[in-house]
């Protein structure tokens, strides 16, 4: 199957070093987490490859840690580097969030490929 383009926000609406969430299939529950880091934009599965199928936020859009230099899973801590998911501590080190195509329009929109 192809991946979808789907539309998440504008480029503008995240501050560097900010980390949003989606619900681009309206399950009712965020399944894309978005990371600026200067001009670049990181989108990863909200799935922790600890358990599979663990959403990693504690509370709404809470995906990084205090000094906002990785993403936090919050059930057992670990850190994933934010330019590539890949988890630096923790229980599942070694392994890898599963990382999601970014682009950014000509207007500042943000696509995700699904
Ligand atoms: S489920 Fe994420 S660290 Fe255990």
């Amino acid at each position: 199957m192809e991946a979808a383009a789907i539309y998440l926000c504008q480029l503008d609406e995240l501050a560097d070093r900010e980390a949003r969430g989606f619900d681009p299939l309206g399950s009712g529950q965020d399944s894309v987490l978005l990371v600026r880091q200067g001009l670049q934009l990181y989108a990863y599965r909200d799935l922790c490859p600890h358990y599979g199928d663990t959403p990693m936020a504690w509370r709404r859009h809470a995906y990084l840690n205090a000094q906002r230099s990785h993403i936090v899973c919050a059930a057992h801590g670990a850190l994933f580097e934010i330019a590539n998911g890949a988890c630096v501590r923790g229980p599942c080190l070694g392994q890898s969030l599963s990382a999601l195509h970014v682009e950014i329009r000509d207007d500042g929109g943000v696509l995700v490929y699904l």
